[in-house]
Parts: structure tokens; sequence; C-alpha cells
């Protein structure tokens, strides 16, 4: 029987499934590692089932000479020092391909939203301030027919492309690795173009990278500034992603026509200049937050820590870089 810290409660059997095998500490939702339960246990874990919101460092790895496994309940993984994990033995995974659709079902929720004015209309008719229809009231940026560049052509990407498709968009991606093979662009029905074309050729933006060194402000004050004007900007990707304080700039000057933002550079906490701008979107990183997408989440960390306690190879390993 091995020792599992488990961040918080999940939904689902994750935890019964684990506490049928292992001894089994579950923290407190906005505690998770950083608290009492945690460092009390520390010493004797052999798995941590972490949350995005879970910094596992090298600081935090020394205080847990033990472990075997860190399961993130996320596909992103940029809270996990993966480096310091491997240099330890310890094995990362990650809960990929069931919050796919989720989450792109929100980006294009939020690419509708910040470019039809839908919520910055809730709150008019919300405050009484519905003057009533006119030709000219809350026009917004057209959807059908627009051209939408995707960051990252990947799951989450190549699920965005599917709905555009939808909308009769046109989809240009742009890809770590370069151009996409011809046959690729042909079966997929889009056409690959270096980061900088891409901006300039858009009239949607949508981040679907992950946050890595690489990606950190991979759109600052310059590349928003290469951005169409009246372009909208969509990032459920993760918030340092994006340079938040030139995000504003571009939107407050009228560069940037809207943008719907999942994730933040500083979560919980949201830039006042943002919060002020009508013209943005903000929802609070609910991406994957369907009920389905979060079981198979909790459900995966917890194949993982049960195969690797038993031997096994993980079920979702996360590659080595
Ligand atoms: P994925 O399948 O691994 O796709 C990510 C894609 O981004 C890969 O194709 C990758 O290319 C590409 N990429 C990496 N660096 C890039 C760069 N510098 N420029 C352009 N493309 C780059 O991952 P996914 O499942 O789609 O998830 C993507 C990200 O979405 C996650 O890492 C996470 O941060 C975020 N996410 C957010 C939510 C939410 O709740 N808002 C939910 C789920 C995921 P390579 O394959 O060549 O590396
Ligand atoms: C959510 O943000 C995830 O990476 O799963």
């Amino acid at each position: 029987m091995g020792r599992v810290f488990v961040s918080c409660p999940l939904l689902g059997d994750a935890v019964e499934r684990l506490e049928r095998e292992h001894r089994v500490t579950v923290g407190q939702e906005h505690v998770g590692v950083g608290g009492e339960a945690f460092g009390r246990a520390a010493r004797e874990l052999d798995g941590i089932v972490s949350l995005l919101t879970d910094r596992i460092d090298a600081a935090l790895l020394d205080a847990v000479p033990a472990l075997r496994i860190v399961a993130n309940v996320a596909v992103g993984v940029d809270n996990v020092d993966v480096a310091a994990c491997r240099a330890r033995g310890v094995v990362v995974t990650n809960t990929p391909g069931v919050l796919t659709e989720a989450t792109a079902d929100l980006a294009f929720g939020l690419l509708l939203a910040a470019a039809r004015r839908i919520a910055e209309g809730d709150r008019l008719v919300r405050s009484g301030r519905f003057p009533g229809w006119t030709p000219s009231f809350l026009l917004g940026q057209r959807v059908h027919g627009a051209t939408l560049g995707l960051v990252g052509f990947g799951r989450i990407g190549q699920a965005m492309a599917r709905r555009a498709r939808g909308f009769g968009m046109h989809v240009l991606v742009c890809t770590r690795g370069g151009v996409l093979a011809p046959e690729l662009e042909r079966a997929t029905g889009v056409r690959s173009l270096p980061l900088d074309e891409l901006l300039e050729g858009s009239d949607f933006v949508s981040l679907h990278c992950p946050l890595t060194p690489e990606t950190h402000h991979l759109l600052d004050g310059a590349r928003l500034a290469r951005m169409k004007r009246g372009a909208v900007l969509v990032n459920t990707a993760r918030g340092p992603c994006v340079d938040e304080a030139a995000l504003a700039s571009a939107l407050a000057d009228g560069r940037l026509a809207a943008a719907g933002l999942d994730v933040f550079e500083d979560e919980p906490h949201v830039l006042p200049a943002l919060r002020a701008l009508d013209s943005v979107v903000l929802a609070p990183h609910i991406g994957s937050a369907d009920r389905p997408a979060r079981e198979a989440m909790a459900r995966i960390a917890a194949d993982n820590v049960l195969a690797v306690l038993a031997g096994r190879p993980a079920v979702t390993p996360v590659a080595t870089a």
C-alpha cells in the first residue's frame, strides 16, 4: 500500500478507487500542496494528484523523497517542473484528449461572445440600459466567412478548426515545427503560415499552444501590433502566452476590437485594465468545465497513479522534452 496526496476532492470515483489500494490524504480546495495536510504527509508520499494551481517545483520535490508520480489533473503541465521530476525519477502524467471538445466549445463560445458583444449586451440589458433596437446599436465583428488563425494545431487547435468550418471560416494555423505537410493541410482544410504572417492575415486569433519558455509572451506588444486592426483575440491556452498589459492597451486604443479570455497571467488576479474594458469577455478558467471532461480528467489521474504505484507504465505520461 502506497501513500497518495490528492490536492482536493475530485469529481467521480477517482478518490475512492485510489483509497481501495492506497492510503490517501485529500487536501482542501484553494490550498492543495500548500497546506498543512500535505506538509504532514510529504515525507511518506509515493504519489501526488495535483491541480494546475499546485506548483510542483524542485523545492517541493525535495520535501517528498519517496515520490514516484505526479499526476496532474490538466493537460497543461506548466505548473510542474518536469525536468526536476525526471531528474528524481518521478513520472509526470497529464490528462490529454478528454477535455479537448469541452475546451474548444468554450474557446469558440468566447470567440462568438467577443465578436458579437454578447456579454456587453447582457450587462446593458440587466442594468436597464437597453435603449431599443436601432440599426447601428452594438455592432460587432462578422464571424461567418472570416479568417481564423490558430496558434498551435494539436488536439484543441484541430477541434477549433472543425468548429470554424461549420461557420464558413477560413483557417490559418501556425505550428511549432513550421509549415504542415500539404496532405495534412488538404485533409484538415487549413493553411499553415509562420506566426507573423498568420497574425497579419487573421480576423480572429485563438491560442492553443502550451505555456513553455518559448511561448511565454508569444503575443507581446510587437506581435499584437501585427494583428489586423479590428481583429479579435481568444486565449484559452495559458495567460502568460500573452502580454496582458500590452493587450489591454491594444484594446483600449481600439487597434483590436475585442478579446475573449479564459486564462490570465496571474490567476485568479485579473489585470484591472482588462476588467475595465467592455470589449473583453472574461471567463474564470473554465475551458474544461463540463462534467464528463472533469470526471474523465480525475479518472485518468487515478489510473496513472494506480498504474505507476503497481509497477506498470503510466497511461498518459508527459513526453520527454
Ligand atoms: P496539444 O495537443 O499538445 O497541442 C498543443 C500544440 O501546440 C502542439 O501541436 C504543439 O506542437 C503546439 N505548439 C507548441 N509550441 C508552439 C509554438 N511555439 N507555436 C505554435 N505551436 C506550438 O495540447 P492540447 O491538448 O491541444 O492543449 C493545448 C493547451 O491548451 C494546453 O497545454 C493547456 O495549456 C491549454 N488548455 C487550457 C484549458 C482551459 O481550461 N482553458 C483546457 C485544456 C487545455 P508540438 O506538438 O510540435 O509541440
Ligand atoms: C486546463 O487548463 C488544462 O490544461 O487542462
